[in-house]
């Protein structure tokens, strides 16, 4: 039986007061939610200050990037173990902001999907399809490729520590969220490929869904057999939205 879990990116937002009111707000919300695992994943220079916020609670602490390297001359760069020694327990790696806005390919994200396991982080690896590559029905090909870079790098029991979630490009930011149906036959492609490997693997592998989730459409997507909670972005920025979504990860 897979746990579900909900982890909030909260991209580049974020102040120091309210960080403090969001969390405030937060901490007694997810008591409804108390068989999920949840987590947030902050902006860098918050990671100490949501840390100290979370102390003796349940949600998680998460990292939205790392560098490949442990350390050294690497200007503006964040080791994994810095990540550890912060409190953090999850780091997001391969998102698509990442891929598209910062050139991160397929190699680099294998490479810190591997920095992250080093340091006994669990990395959350980010796959999915833009638009175009739906429309032109490649969908299953692009996210396969994505995961098959992973695994040349750290192999079947590497990826077994880690988390895989599907984040359509498309549905990132946009409001527009992929159907229950779309999610599912993605999710479970990306099993099917997992137990071609191996099938104890694919059976404990959680694999989240990302891109416009809301209150209101979360359950659905949630209740599909192979949807594994899922990775939010605007929502979590909001305490009583992101709070629904985990009671929605619950039931
Ligand atoms: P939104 O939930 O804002 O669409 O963002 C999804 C996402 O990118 C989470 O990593």
């Amino acid at each position: 039986m897979r746990r579900k879990l909900v982890i909030g990116n909260w991209k580049m937002h974020g102040k120091h007061q309210a960080n403090a009111q969001l969390l405030e707000a937060l901490l007694p919300a997810l008591a409804e939610s108390a068989g999920v695992e949840t987590a947030v994943c902050p902006p860098y220079p918050y990671l100490a200050q949501v840390a100290e916020l979370l102390a003796g609670s349940t949600l998680k602490l998460g990292a939205q990037n790392l560098s490949r390297f442990d350390q050294g001359a690497h200007t503006g760069e964040v080791s994994a173990h810095m990540l550890r020694e912060l409190g953090c327990q999850y780091v997001l790696v391969g998102h698509s902001e990442r891929r598209s806005l910062y050139g991160e390919d397929d190699r680099l994200v294998a490479e810190k999907f591997a920095a992250a396991l080093c340091a006994d982080l669990v990395p959350v690896l980010c796959v999915g399809e833009s638009l175009a590559q739906r429309r032109g029905e490649i969908t299953e090909r692009v996210v396969a490729e994505q995961i098959q870079a992973v695994l040349q790098r750290v192999g079947i029991n590497g990826l077994a520590g880690g988390v895989i979630a599907y984040e359509p490009v498309w549905a990132i930011g946009t409001g527009e969220t992929a159907t229950p149906a779309q999610v599912q036959a993605v999710h479970r492609h990306i099993r099917s490929l997992l137990a071609e490997q191996d099938p104890a693997v694919a059976a404990a592998m959680r694999i989240l869904y990302g891109g416009s989730v809301k209150a209101a459409n979360a359950g659905e997507l949630f209740a599909q057999t192979d949807v594994d909670g899922g990775l939010i972005g605007g929502a979590s920025l909001d305490a009583a939205s992101f709070a629904a979504i985990c009671a929605a990860a619950q039931r």
